[in-house]
Parts: C-alpha cells; sequence; structure tokens
C-alpha cells in the first residue's frame, strides 16, 4: 500500500491493543457498527437481500443469520488487515476484489465512508476512554488504506471491456 498510509510503530501498538478488545465478540461489535450504519443511512438495508427477499426493518435484518454471517466477514477482514499492519500490501488483491463484489451488489463506493464513521463510532462504544484522538487516527489511517485498496474494484473494468 502506499507509503503515505504507512503506519507508525505506535499506530499499529494502539491497534492492535484496541482490537484485542472487540475481536473476542465480533458480532456483538459488529451489530453496533451496522446498527449505527443503518441509522445514519437507511437506504443501505435494501442492499442486503437473501433469496431475493428484502428486511422490512433494520432489526429484522440485524437479527437474520445470513446477515450475522455478513458481519462475521466484515470482522474476518478487519481482523485480517490488522494481523498484516507490516505487510498491508499482501491484502491488496484480495480486497480489490471483495470492491469488485460489492460494486457487483450495488454498494457505492462512497458508502464506505459512512463504514469508517460506524467503524469509529463502535471502536468508541467499546473502548470508552481509551478511544484516545491517537487511537482514532491509527484506526482511520488503517480503514482508509483497506477502503483505498476495496476502491480499485469499482476502477477496474470487467474483463472483455
Ligand atoms: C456499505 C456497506 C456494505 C454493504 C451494503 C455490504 C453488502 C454485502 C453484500 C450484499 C454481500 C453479499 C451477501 C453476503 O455475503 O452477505 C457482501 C459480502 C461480503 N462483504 Fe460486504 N457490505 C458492506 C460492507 C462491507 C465491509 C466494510 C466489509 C469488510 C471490510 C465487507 C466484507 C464482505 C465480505 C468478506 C463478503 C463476502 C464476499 C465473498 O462472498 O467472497 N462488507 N457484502
Amino acid at each position: 500500500m502506499e507509503s503515505g498510509m504507512r503506519l507508525s510503530g505506535g499506530q499499529r501498538a494502539l491497534i492492535r491493543e484496541s482490537w484485542q478488545r472487540v475481536s473476542g465478540s465480533p458480532v456483538q461489535h459488529g451489530l453496533v457498527l451496522f446498527t449505527r450504519l443503518f441509522d445514519l443511512d437507511p437506504d443501505l438495508l435494501p442492499l442486503f437481500q437473501y433469496n431475493c427477499k428484502q428486511f422490512a426493518s433494520p432489526q429484522e435484518c440485524l437479527s437474520a443469520p445470513e446477515f450475522l454471517d455478513h458481519i462475521r466477514k466484515v470482522m474476518l477482514v478487519i481482523d485480517a488487515a490488522v494481523s498484516h499492519l507490516e505487510n498491508l500490501s499482501c491484502l491488496e488483491e484480495y480486497l480489490c476484489n471483495l470492491g469488485k463484489k460489492h460494486q457487483a451488489v450495488g454498494v457505492k463506493v462512497e458508502s464506505f465512508s459512512t463504514v469508517g464513521e460506524s467503524l469509529l463510532y463502535m471502536l468508541e462504544k467499546c473502548l470508552g476512554a481509551a478511544f484516545s484522538p491517537e487511537v482514532q487516527e491509527a484506526w482511520s489511517k488503517l480503514y482508509n488504506a483497506v477502503v483505498k485498496a476495496m476502491q480499485r474494484g469499482w476502477e477496474t473494468l470487467p474483463e472483455g471491456d
């Protein structure tokens, strides 16, 4: 990933430390993140459809087993990023493909800013006073690097075009 995105040793330590407090219960924290996301942008709800069935409310979505699996998937991607802080570039291809998959299901790249806001909200709720401005900055940097890599999925044209 770009050198401008490089995290300092101190920032990496803050991320690892704070993630330890979240990663033990990924679904519980992921629910805080996605509850906030639907509060900020209810229009994202219809993008989650399983067996062509639309959810009638965020509450219905947030309790569906398929959606809880999506939460686990999101938390696993973040976990992978936290495990590869020294070498985020090895996730680049995976994240680009993940971006393509999200484009295919109708997600707009701009929505990832709202996801970022919701991620910071969840971290603040989980960490309380430990959510310092330094922790916030380190996480923003990491999240921006992940989104930048996913964003390439929107920029790449499908093969054959
Ligand atoms: C705007 C927010 C998002 C929306 C609307 C969204 C929507 C979706 C949908 C509809 C699917 C396919 C169905 C499913 O697997 O549940 C999916 C798959 C997935 N999403 Fe998301 N997603 C969002 C954010 C994220 C984020 C932030 C991450 C991780 C950083 C993520 C990681 C994944 C993964 C790993 C899959 C499975 C891809 C595969 O099948 O290989 N999603 N997402």
